[in-house]
């Protein structure tokens, strides 16, 4: 995850590129067991609701030998299968910085673990957010090239200004993303897959709309941080989002800069619908998914 709003460097004892060390020596056996306890919920909670190419991520990791998995022992498999690492660091990172790690295959993960108190309740991304929510999906070829090349776009994106545009793909897929499987509906995003409440609520809940995957319509919704979404984007396959995303951004952007934002809950007469939500959960005030 990024951020806006930085302003000097990195934080002292971080790297110019903002990495430190894991310190993995230095997690304590509570650490560790906030990790085990979010790993069994989120491990028995995913099978018929993640994806394949998650779930296949997670065995070929291996994030169950007990406690916060070593970023050099992930690495070692990682590597081999996409090419793609993981590297710590202290929390959000500015854009560019974040955008230059994608880009060279390096997925920038916290350092930390939430609270024992706080197991549903997060500020920042922590370790078990950007490792168990993102990292399994680097290992498949397709997904391992889409976020690749979303580092190169986001390096476009900031210098055109579209980054409000390209944000929105981020988050309606790497993040909250729904797949279309012969299985039936399927999450791959982060965001819901390291959440025990929201992978119910993402593919069960008749509250949130379900739409059909289009690019632009995506880069004209914006989103909630606070709470369950209020609207799905699903995708028919990890091919296919990869190959929308090959087109050239530049007329796109141009469009963007004269559209208007679609409210977060509409549906628009071109909307490919698949759940018409009732938005009930939105309407009766939500309260902070976990
Ligand atoms: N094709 C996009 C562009 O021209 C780059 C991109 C690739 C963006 C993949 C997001 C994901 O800017
Ligand atoms: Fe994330």
């Amino acid at each position: 995850m990024s951020a806006d709003g930085f302003s000097g460097g990195p934080p002292e004892g971080a790297r110019p590129d903002w990495t430190i060390d894991q310190g993995w020596s230095a997690y304590t056996p509570d650490e560790h067991r906030v990790w085990d306890i979010l790993y069994e919920r989120q491990a028995a909670m995913l099978p018929g609701r993640a994806c394949d190419e998650f779930l296949h991520g997670m065995e070929a990791l291996n994030l169950r030998r007990g406690g916060i998995p070593d970023f050099a022992r992930v690495n070692e498999d990682l590597m081999k299968l996409t090419g793609w690492s993981v590297v710590a660091v202290p929390g959000l990172v500015p854009d560019d910085v974040f955008f230059d790690h994608l880009a060279n295959r390096r997925f920038p993960a916290g350092q930390f673990i939430r609270k024992p108190e706080e197991l549903d309740y997060l500020q920042e991304p922590d370790i078990f957010h950007d490792v168990f929510g993102h990292v399994p999906m680097l290992t498949d070829p397709t997904f391992a090239d889409y976020m690749q090349a979303y580092g190169k776009g986001g390096q476009r994106a900031l210098g055109l200004g579209r980054l409000k545009n390209l944000a929105r793909l981020y988050w309606y897929t790497v993040e909250f993303g729904l797949m279309q499987t012969a299985k039936g509906l399927r999450i791959y995003g982060a965001g819901i897959v390291s959440s025990r409440a929201e992978s119910i609520f993402a593919l069960d809940d008749p509250s949130p709309n379900r739409l059909v995957f289009d690019m632009e319509r995506v880069m004209r919704t914006p989103y909630r941080i606070d709470d369950f979404q209020q609207v799905y984007f699903v995708i028919p396959g990890l091919q296919s989002l990869l190959d929308a995303t090959l087109q050239d951004f530049g007329p796109i952007y141009a469009r963007m800069a004269a559209a208007h934002d679609i409210r977060i809950e509409a549906m628009l007469p071109r909307d490919q619908v698949l759940t018409a939500g009732t938005q009930a959960y939105a309407r009766a005030g939500g309260k902070a998914a976990g």
